[in-house]
């Protein structure tokens, strides 16, 4: 049975203590990172960029995954790649040429995926699926952390299940966007094993004034809860 991991989105962080929040959140229990880059012309919003990236700590062990939300990412990734992200997520709307940016992404030594916003049909991975370790399904559009799952989604994590089984294929699904004690078990049941949660980690209950302790069991109650309800079908 492959593992269920939780990626936390530092987007829903502190943003002004990125490195500290990642620390904290990797000391909770979380191996990989999930790092929203918004470029403001894609998605409407802005955050950071490679040079950013390159300037947070990275915790041994840890997995940094790049969601690149900016318009033509061939003409970054060599930057992310030298920033020391491990998996850089493209989405297929933003580029013209959707398998010279794959391409790219593998000779620069990093993991690749594609990322579908909830409208873009699955047919758009057809030519490129060898090219692929990991598909990032958008169930929110892309743009804010704090948004509502989109039920259609469900349905179509388990088409691309069906998809990438049928091709007897090794892609990781990765489902973003409203994941939380709600939605994350028939998200699970319906194909991811990859979830990608924000507000659902980062809670903000964590005022200036907790302590580091308070903060980081903060964080791992939120992922154990997650992981419990994630996992909660596969002990009946
Ligand atoms: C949305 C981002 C998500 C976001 C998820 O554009 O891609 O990664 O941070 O946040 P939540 O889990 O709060 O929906
Ligand atoms: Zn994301």
């Amino acid at each position: 049975m492959t593992p269920i991991i939780i990626a936390p989105s530092v987007l829903a962080a502190d943003l002004g203590s990125v490195s500290e929040e990642i620390a904290r959140v990797h000391e909770s229990g979380a191996h990989w990172i999930h790092l929203d880059v918004m470029d403001g012309v894609f998605v409407p919003n802005l955050t950071f960029g490679a040079d950013a990236i390159k300037s947070f700590r990275k915790p041994q062990g840890c997995v940094f995954d790049a969601h690149l939300m900016i318009t033509e990412p061939e003409r970054h990734i060599p930057a992310f790649a030298a920033a020391g992200v491990d998996v850089i997520s493209v989405h297929p709307e933003a580029t013209k040429h959707l398998h010279y940016t794959l391409k790219m992404i593998r000779d620069h030594g990093a993991k690749v995926a594609a990322a579908l916003n909830p409208a873009t049909p699955l047919e758009v991975l057809d030519w490129v699926w060898e090219d692929l370790d990991m598909v990032l399904l958008m169930s929110v559009n892309p743009g804010w952390g704090g948004q509502h799952f989109i039920p259609a989604v469900f349905a179509k994590l388990a088409e691309l299940r069906r998809r990438i089984q049928e091709r007897n294929l090794n892609i990781t699904i990765q489902v973003d966007g409203g994941v939380n004690l709600k939605t994350i078990r028939q998200a699970v049941q319906s194909g991811a094993t990859n979830l990608v949660a924000g507000s659902a980690v980062f809670t903000g209950k964590s005022g200036v004034d907790a302590s580091r302790e308070t903060v980081v069991d903060e964080y791992q109650k939120n992922l154990e809860a997650l992981l419990a309800e994630a996992t909660a079908d596969q002990f009946v």
